[in-house]
């Protein structure tokens, strides 16, 4: 389930108003639970799991589930390590997918100038200690703490060379160095523009799930 807030039915992926505000429903996200665990039943889908819930959130799934979340997906990288929230997960039994985590550097609204984290001199320093590219430490970063990670390209070479990461291993200090990069920063929260402010989109919402802590 890609958001716990419900957009309303229909053909278009992303409804919305003229001002850019969504169009929600109010299906509880415990409702689409049940749902798709029709599916597991049903023998369509092998297993089901959560993007973006908050611990909270995931905990309430768990309390009414037949078929147990076997993942949540949030945003992960070094500039948001979730250190929290992985904990949780992985004390409920459910794996953690990192998505964008390389941070994302052509995300539209990325801001003109804005330092992207595969550029960080400190993530170059470890690349060049390591012979290895600043991508590949980040990525060996997250399989060696346990997270799922999944970065995108649409270039052949850094695919394959996304992939060369286990032929080599960050020490334990370095991983922790890496860690300390974390500045709780969310890169990919959808915001709208509202009286010139740019606001997030859906932070009103009763399920909008990052205004917990974690
Ligand atoms: N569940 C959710 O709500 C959610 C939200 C956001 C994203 N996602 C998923 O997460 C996945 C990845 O997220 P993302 O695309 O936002 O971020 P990302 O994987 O952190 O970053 C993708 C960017 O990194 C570049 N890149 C990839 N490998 C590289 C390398 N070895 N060296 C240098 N640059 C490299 C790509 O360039 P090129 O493509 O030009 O090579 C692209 O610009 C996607 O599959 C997306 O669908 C899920």
């Amino acid at each position: 389930m890609h958001w716990p807030m419900a957009f309303e039915r229909g053909d278009e992926l992303m409804p919305r108003r003229p001002d850019g505000t969504v169009r929600y429903d109010n299906t509880h996200y415990r409702d689409t639970w049940a749902a798709m665990e029709k599916l597991v039943d049903q023998g369509l889908v092998k297993a089901i799991g959560l993007s973006n819930f908050n611990a909270r959130q995931i905990d309430d799934i768990l309390s009414i589930a037949k078929h147990k979340p076997v993942v949540n997906q949030v945003e992960c990288h070094p500039y948001l390590v979730q250190t929290q929230l992985v904990s949780h997960c992985w004390r409920r039994g459910l794996a953690v997918t990192a998505y964008s985590p390389l941070g994302s550097p052509d995300r539209p609204w990325v801001t003109p100038g804005e330092a992207h984290l595969l550029d960080d001199p400190r993530v170059v320093g470890l690349a060049k200690c390591y012979n290895k590219t600043p991508a590949q430490v980040i990525i060996r970063w997250h399989i060696q703490r346990g997270v799922i990670c999944i970065p995108k390209s649409v270039t052949s070479s850094r695919i394959k060379q996304n992939i060369e990461v286990f032929d080599f291993k960050l020490t334990e200090e370095d991983m922790r160095v890496i860690e300390s990069f974390n500045r709780n920063e969310r890169l990919i929260i959808p915001t709208i523009i509202i009286d010139g402010q740019k606001v997030w989109r859906d932070a009103k919402h009763p399920h909008f799930p990052f205004n917990d802590p974690y």
